[in-house]
């Protein structure tokens, strides 16, 4: 899908390569965290969508050894090694052996999604398939992610977005949205940020 301007690696492509990430996608979470502060040694993260492993290969550094991270993707990781806090599961995060896994990993104090369907090239499917995922791992939150915890997730402009910003507003108490500087312009993606989960199932 190289498309115009893409010819050459941007900035970020570049740095990414040059820190040993697998992909540029690294600095819209370094970015997030930087302003958010969510990231610290000792937590227990679940990443979604995680392939190839950008996101999580950051979280790993920022977890200094501590605590542990899940992640789940349809593909494979593309990492150089193995590390022992970091359990992945490859599968279909719709399925009950994705959640199986990811609930025995839990609960967690922050939740991840960069998840994102195929894009089909048609804007109101590639919105409609990012809501049910993006709801799934909404009630993810619900269930898995601690009282305090934090959650961010990927969604796609120019659908019904707003219904989930404010299903996520009844789960924490601040809820924000984010386009990190890294985002290609031509992109309609966002990120939505829920910061201090209230009191729930978890
Ligand atoms: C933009 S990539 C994630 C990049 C990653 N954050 C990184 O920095 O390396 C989106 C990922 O979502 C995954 N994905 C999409 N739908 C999924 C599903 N139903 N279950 C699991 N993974 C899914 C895709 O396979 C793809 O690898």
């Amino acid at each position: 899908m190289a498309g115009k301007g893409r010819a050459r690696p941007d900035h970020y492509t570049q740095k990414a390569k040059k820190e040993g990430y697998p992909a540029r996608s690294v600095y819209k979470l370094e970015e997030i965290d930087q302003k958010n502060r969510l990231l610290k040694p000792g937590m227990r993260v679940l990443d979604v969508g995680a392939s190839p492993g950008s996101w999580s290969l950051y979280v790993i550094r920022k977890l200094k050894g501590q605590g542990h991270l899940a992640g789940v993707d349809l593909k494979p990781l593309n990492l150089p090694k193995k590390y022992p806090n970091f359990f992945f599961y490859q599968g279909d995060i719709f399925t009950e052996e994705a959640g199986n896994f990811l609930r025995e990993k839990g609960p967690y104090d922050l939740l991840l999604s960069d998840a994102a369907p195929n894009t089909s090239g048609n804007r109101l499917v590639d919105t409609r398939r990012s809501y049910d995922l993006v709801e799934l791992v909404i009630n993810l939150a619900d269930e898995q992610v601690g009282k305090g915890g934090a959650m961010v997730v990927k969604v796609f402009q120019g659908g019904d977005e707003e219904e989930l910003f404010a299903k996520m507003g009844e789960i924490f108490n601040k809820v924000k949205r984010f386009k990190p500087k890294a985002v290609r312009s031509e992109s309609f993606e966002i990120y939505f940020i829920g910061l201090d989960k209230r009191e729930g199932s978890s």
